[in-house]
């Protein structure tokens, strides 16, 4: 029975590796050199139009959405735990990174997009309000003359200890966001925190809204990238920020071949044993494999019109940081 499932791991895994390698499409982006005659040709350019894939799978385009929202609903509730096991608590590291990154300044409206259950506003509101405390304190330190009553005051205000500093959370799933706000209530965030359904390509908010736009581990789930990057320049005011954390390609050989080993043969294994769920977590593993390069995903930044674009590899390049402005 062992050596069974040893061999069906054995079998999925090369089909993963072989089909890895081989020549992926990338998301959202369509073939322009189909062979054949006319008829066909044309037959074939319609037929990709609409097709796009769901991890190795090709599907079309209209099915790709449902099929996403059904991975992160059955993943929702072991989202946070499954983070922690599949990067053995490195993707706490990153995302801290990404705040470092953006360095909010008080009053920062971010918007985050496929936020999920909300690790990167906590961290943002974290980040505003230890800055906001650091700044009162210096305040405060001036204005010796003030009463213990006037100074515990100023420290109870809540949406005060914030400096203006709002976070919207944006994701299209709903349980996504219910996990994500029993966390915050349970870990006492309510001040300058909003959650709200929506779709990455077509954000329910107005033109210039937002100082920093960020999208962690999101964008390689949206069937049409070019299309949440437009929204994404949309939404930011003129000088703003986009800041992408993402997945990306491994170029040292070594590294490459265990990061192989580790996501085909490690990652399902711990879905199915922690989450119940194989496919879900097959389909993660792919979809990173099926992501543009940090290179093609950089001109695909700035081709909606971002500008000073750059991006920053962490972790033998494994996950990188974008970053664009809106100018
Ligand atoms: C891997 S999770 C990342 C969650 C969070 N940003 C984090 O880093 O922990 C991907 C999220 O993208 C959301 N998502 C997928 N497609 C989306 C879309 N078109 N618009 C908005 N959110 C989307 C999913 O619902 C899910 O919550």
């Amino acid at each position: 029975m062992a050596a069974l499932g040893s061999w069906a791991l054995w079998s999925f895994c090369s089909r993963g590796w072989s089909r890895a390698v081989s020549g992926c499409r990338l998301p959202g982006l369509r073939s322009s050199s189909p062979r054949g005659p006319l008829g066909a040709r044309l037959l074939s350019q319609e037929k990709q139009a609409t097709e796009t894939h769901f991890g190795f799978e090709t599907v079309s385009e209209e099915e790709k959405g449902g099929k996403v929202y059904q991975v992160f609903e059955s993943v929702a509730k072991k989202y946070d735990v499954m983070n922690d096991m599949m990067s053995l608590g490195i993707h706490r590291v990153w995302k801290d990174l990404l705040l470092w990154k953006m360095r909010p300044f008080p009053g920062t409206q971010l918007l985050d997009v496929a936020g999920g259950t909300g690790d990167i506003a906590f961290r943002f509101l974290n980040y505003v309000q230890a800055q906001h405390q650091r700044k009162q304190k210096k305040q405060l330190r001036a204005q010796q003359n003030l009463s213990w009553e006037e100074i515990a005051r100023k420290y109870q205000n809540e949406e005060d200890s914030l400096g203006g500093s709002r976070v919207m959370v944006c994701d299209i799933n709903k349980e996504m966001l219910k996990i994500g706000k029993q966390k915050a209530h349970a870990q006492g965030y309510k001040a300058g925190l909003a959650w709200i359904l929506g779709d990455a390509e077509e954000l329910p908010f107005d033109d210039d809204k937002f100082d920093v736009y960020t999208i962690a581990f999101g964008i390689r789930n949206v069937t049409h990238i070019d299309q949440a990057l437009q929204e994404a320049h949309r939404v930011l005011k003129p000088g703003g920020r986009f800041l992408c954390l993402e997945f990306s390609q491994v170029n040292n050989p070594l590294v490459s071949r265990l990061y192989d080993v580790y996501s085909f043969q490690v990652i399902p294994v711990l879905g199915e044993l922690i989450a119940g769920d194989w496919k879900s977590y097959q389909y993660l593993v792919e979809s990173i494999r099926q992501f543009p390069s940090q290179e093609e995903f950089k001109e695909m930044i700035e081709d909606a019109g971002f500008q000073k674009v750059t991006y920053e590899n962490l972790t033998s390049g494994i996950v990188a940081i974008h970053s664009g402005f809106k100018l």
